[in-house]
């Protein structure tokens, strides 16, 4: 039988997959509209510190932050529970993309309140 993503991950593991795909492509879209085109000096020190001060760019960067993570390592646990290997240690690679999951969104959302 031909194996893909679709096989590999558990009903919701797929559509937060692809929930979180999609949002991305909006999420990218804005950071990179604020960051390049909103303004010359958008990139300058005084601006960063003086958006990052702001609660509803935290917040949006916290959600961004959680829509990455998790695309990225599913999609990394995908990848894996795709081969001969990881189908065999399914619980190990579970666990650790979930830890890392949890540790980027943790981690980003302490720095996000510490600035
Ligand atoms: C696919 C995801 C992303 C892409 C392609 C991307 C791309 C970029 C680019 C091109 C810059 C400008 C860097 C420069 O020219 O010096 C930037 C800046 C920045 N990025 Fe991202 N980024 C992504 C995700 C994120 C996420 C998830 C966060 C936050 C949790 C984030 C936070 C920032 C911050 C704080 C800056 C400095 C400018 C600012 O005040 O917004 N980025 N990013």
């Amino acid at each position: 039988m031909a194996m893909h993503t679709r096989s590999v991950l558990e009903p919701f593991g797929w559509i937060f997959q692809m929930i979180t795909g999609i949002l991305l492509l909006g999420f990218v879209l804005f950071h990179l509209y604020i960051t390049h085109l909103s303004s010359h000096e958008a990139l300058s020190y005084e601006q960063v510190v003086l958006r990052l001060s702001d609660p509803t760019i935290k917040a949006f960067y916290w959600i961004f932050l959680i829509a990455v993570a998790f695309h990225a390592f599913n999609g990394l646990r995908a990848i894996i529970l795709d081969t001969d290997f990881g189908g065999r240690n399914a619980r190990a690679v579970n666990a650790i993309t979930m830890l890392l999951f949890l540790a980027a969104t943790a981690y980003g959302g302490l720095l996000l309140i510490a600035i």
